[in-house]
């Protein structure tokens, strides 16, 4: 099991707990977290969205499939989505605070947001920081095996922007965003190689209020 696996079954309890319908995953890349037979069942709209085509190609056909950097200024749909998820994203934006942003407007009022990524501070996630990308992927080929760009479990470059925690600090700087945060735990990881390393998961709510709070004062 890959560890952005173990919250898949969290991510099914969430969408069906609240009748969710209008659902975007970031960075889904090859691996959608919804089966088309779920997302069938339930008559769900489901936008993968991711920036690279390759990686989106990859993926089975049938989804609803958007390339865009969510970390951009492009025109994306705003205030659309009940829930947007992201599984092993977050540790790849070049910025934390852009990437939070943008997540916001993309959800409707009272939305949900949930982030499954690694957290400093474990050994393999600083190692992977520090040395350059062109050997820490050499590194990672020679430990794993299977890893290869040209499959669905590629390596991307990582910067762990806002990856810590569960920090108050971390949570203040979402609620600056207008999110209430419901959950910020951190997990451990499942599998021979992860076992030992931290995950975190963050689960938060997107208030109208705070935005409309911020835009009146005078
Ligand atoms: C480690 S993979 C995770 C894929 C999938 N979520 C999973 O758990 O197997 C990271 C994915 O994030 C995508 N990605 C990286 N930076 C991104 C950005 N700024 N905006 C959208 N997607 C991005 C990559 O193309 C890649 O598909």
């Amino acid at each position: 099991m890959t560890p952005g696996e173990r919250v898949i079954p969290r991510v099914l309890e969430i969408i069906k707990a609240h009748d969710f319908t209008r659902i975007v995953e970031f960075g889904a890349g090859a691996n959608p977290t919804l089966s088309a037979d779920f997302v069938a069942s339930l008559g769900i709209e489901y936008t993968l969205l991711d920036i690279s085509q390759i990686e989106l190609d990859k993926a089975p056909a049938g989804y609803l499939k958007v390339c865009a950097d969510i970390c951009g200024d492009e025109h994306l749909p705003l205030a659309q989505y009940d829930f947007a998820f992201s599984r092993m994203l977050a540790e790849h934006v070049p910025s934390g605070a852009k990437f939070h942003q943008n997540v916001r407007l993309l959800l409707r009022d009272g939305g949900y947001a949930l982030h499954f990524f690694p957290t400093f501070f474990a050994l393999p996630f600083l190692v992977n920081a520090a040395l350059p990308e062109a050997l820490t992927e050499k590194l990672l080929h020679l430990l794993q095996p299977g890893r290869e760009r040209s499959g669905n479990l590629g390596k991307f470059p990582a910067r762990y922007s806002w990856c810590r925690g569960p920090l108050r600090s971390q949570i203040r700087r979402f609620e600056r965003f207008g999110y209430e945060v419901e959950l910020n735990i951190r997990l451990y990881g499942h599998g021979a190689y992860y076992q030992r390393y931290r995950f975190g998961e963050t689960f938060m709510r997107g208030y109208q209020e705070c935005s409309a709070d911020i835009r009146c004062r005078p």
